[in-house]
């Protein structure tokens, strides 16, 4: 048994003891949290984004650092994920890219606020939260098996694999908004598609097909690219059904 005076000395001690080791935590932590923050690198460009992000209520949707509503996706990790050419049409016109799904605001942004809104994006995107988001563990291992089909998606143009997919597939990989590409070069010449790529919207008013800026020569990159599949007799093929490369059975 303890003496009333021996517990108060362990009180006391195990009180100071502890409190002294939180708060050289709590100090260590603090003087970490520039470096981990990169608070060098919040410029101005960063801190007008950080301002329309917080006017136009953009935590209402999403979650950043994981804090904010579980309606839309978390974005601390978005300008990895889909590049800025990419965000910069989808904040253009967010319904053009998921037709008939859940929606984003279409908030009309100019260049300059959608280019804040990215350079915070990027930065929050660069901020060292120690393993945050966390992969889901079978992530990597449930990803589709690079069928036939798909094997030469690694030659895809920079422009298309990070804006054009989003809407249209090759070798079965890519969204649905538009048509598959893999045999557009049956229906189109090269000059055609050159053409329609530089302004959809002038040969056909209306098309749900965005003008995509580029330099001429990036345009000309791609329809090689896509005329090429017509070389590459595997993605002409019917497109394989897609197959997990881990049966879920191999974790009961
Ligand atoms: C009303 C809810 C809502 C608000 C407010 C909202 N978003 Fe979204 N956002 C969505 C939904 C839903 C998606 C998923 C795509 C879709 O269905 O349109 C999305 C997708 C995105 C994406 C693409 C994410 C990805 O991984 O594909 C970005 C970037 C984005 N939003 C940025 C913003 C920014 C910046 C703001 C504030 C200016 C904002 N959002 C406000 C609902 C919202
Ligand atoms: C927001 C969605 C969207 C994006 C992004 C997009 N497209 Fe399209 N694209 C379409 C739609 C929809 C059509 C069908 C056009 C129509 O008939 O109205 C189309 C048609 C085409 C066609 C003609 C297809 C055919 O069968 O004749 C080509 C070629 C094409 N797109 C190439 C591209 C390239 C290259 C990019 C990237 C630089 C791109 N698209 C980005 C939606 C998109």
């Amino acid at each position: 048994m303890l003496s009333k005076s021996q517990a108060r000395v362990f009180f006391l001690g195990g009180t100071g003891l502890f409190s002294a080791i939180f708060l050289a935590l709590s100090v260590d932590s603090m003087r970490q949290i520039p470096k981990l923050t990169r608070q060098d690198q919040l410029t101005d460009q960063v801190v007008r984004g950080k301002r329309i992000w917080e006017d136009n209520n953009c935590m209402g949707c999403h979650t950043l650092f994981g804090e904010g509503a579980y309606y839309a996706p978390e974005l601390t990790q978005v300008v990895a994920r889909r590049g800025a050419p990419w965000i910069k049409l989808f904040l253009d016109d967010p319904k053009k890219m998921f037709p008939g799904q859940r929606k984003m605001v279409r908030y009309g942004f100019s260049d300059q606020q959608k280019d804040d809104i990215i350079a915070f994006l990027t930065w929050c995107g660069g901020v060292n939260l120690q393993g945050f988001p966390a992969k889901p563990p079978l992530r990597d291992l449930m990803r589709p098996t690079a069928t036939t089909a798909s094997a030469d998606l690694a030659g895809q143009p920079e422009i298309f694999r990070t804006i054009c997919v989003a809407c249209h597939s090759v070798g079965g990989v890519g969204g649905v908004v538009g048509p598959a590409l893999d045999e557009v070069y049956k229906r189109k010449t090269r000059e055609e598609m050159i053409a329609w790529i530089a302004d959809p919207q002038g040969l056909k008013p209306g098309t749900a097909m965005p003008k995509i800026e580029m330099p001429v020569e990036r345009r000309i990159e791609i329809v090689d690219y896509l005329l090429g599949l017509a070389r590459t007799p595997a993605t002409a093929a019917p497109v394989q059904p897609v197959r997990p490369a881990v049966d879920p059975k191999d974790f009961e």
